[in-house]
């Protein structure tokens, strides 16, 4: 079964703390039915939930954009702050919390109208087309006092770019690697590394899984946002599990605006 996180309704239990008709988060996969244990990477949501609000902004995304930035990121008022694939599910969280902790963030996307939705509905200060522009001059022009924090979602020559116009004690947050998944060769190393030691700079990754505990803590602090209309997200729901490899395929080819959620 192909791994992803999703909700599903209890159709059948033994288990007490997991009664039927109630919505469970966890890692279902892409499968109609499945056998969910209470364990810690299992969450009972009750009989009322909206599954593609939850999944678009709570769960794993959520956590996700908010350990990142937060946690391992450690964005502080006034900083410059860049996320590439800034108009995906996590980037587009990621640069609001940023936003949200008064730091100045610039999106990297890859289409014209998600630049538009990245400046015009979720108030980033500047957005880069890697498809058109040249993302180190943009990088140089947006970026006047270089780049604090990078949320990264793709690596490849984007991370090489940024790498190029960090700022002293920057944070390299290392969430993804898009460009490279599909790769059949071993890619090439960042060719830019030596920044992070002219800029005293710290590269870190870090898996959303480590921080399931945190995962009542943190929604808790998304939803304060969300009711304070502080917080703004778009889900694309492709139906049934035949959908589900055009679904996948979205995220690499930049179909995809926000949230990526199949309904099965
Ligand atoms: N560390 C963790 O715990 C964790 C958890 C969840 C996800 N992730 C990672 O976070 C990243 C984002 O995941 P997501 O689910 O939120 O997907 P997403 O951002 O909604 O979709 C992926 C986006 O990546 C961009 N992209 C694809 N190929 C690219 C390339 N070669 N160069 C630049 N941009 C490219 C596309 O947007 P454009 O149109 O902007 O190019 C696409 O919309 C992925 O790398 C994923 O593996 C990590």
């Amino acid at each position: 079964v192909v791994r992803a996180s999703g909700i599903g309704r209890v159709v059948a239990t033994r288990c007490d703390t997991l009664p039927l008709g109630h919505y469970v988060y966890g890692l279902p996969g892409w499968q109609r039915y499945g056998v969910v244990r209470d364990d810690p990477l299992n969450t009972d949501l009750g009989p009322e939930v909206d599954p593609p609000a939850l999944l678009s902004v709570y769960g794993a995304t959520g956590l996700t954009a908010y350990v990142g930035i937060v946690d391992v990121g450690r964005v502080t008022d006034g900083e410059t702050v860049v996320v590439s694939a800034a108009a995906g599910a996590t980037g587009s969280l990621a640069a609001q919390i940023a936003k949200l902790h008064g730091a100045r963030v610039i999106g990297i996307t890859g289409r014209e109208d998600k630049a538009r939705w990245l400046l015009d509905e979720l108030g980033l200060d500047g957005a880069i087309d890697h498809r058109r522009d040249d993302v180190r001059a943009k990088l140089r022009e947006l970026c006047p006092d270089r780049v604090d924090v990078y949320f990264d979602n793709v690596g490849g020559p984007i991370l090489d770019a940024v790498l190029d116009r960090l700022a002293m004690h920057a944070r390299v947050v290392l969430c993804g690697s898009i460009a490279i998944y599909n790769e059949t060769r071993r890619p090439p190393g960042p060719a830019n590394y030596f920044q992070l030691i002219n800029r005293r700079a710290r590269m870190e990754g870090f898996l959303s899984l480590d921080h399931w505990d945190r995962f009542g803590e943190i929604s808790a602090r998304l939803g304060e946002w969300m009711a304070e209309g502080k917080l703004r997200y778009r889900t694309e729901v492709y139906e049934g599990l035949e959908s589900a490899v055009d679904a996948l395929n979205a995220l690499f080819t930049g179909a995809n605006t926000g949230k990526t959620v199949i309904r099965v």
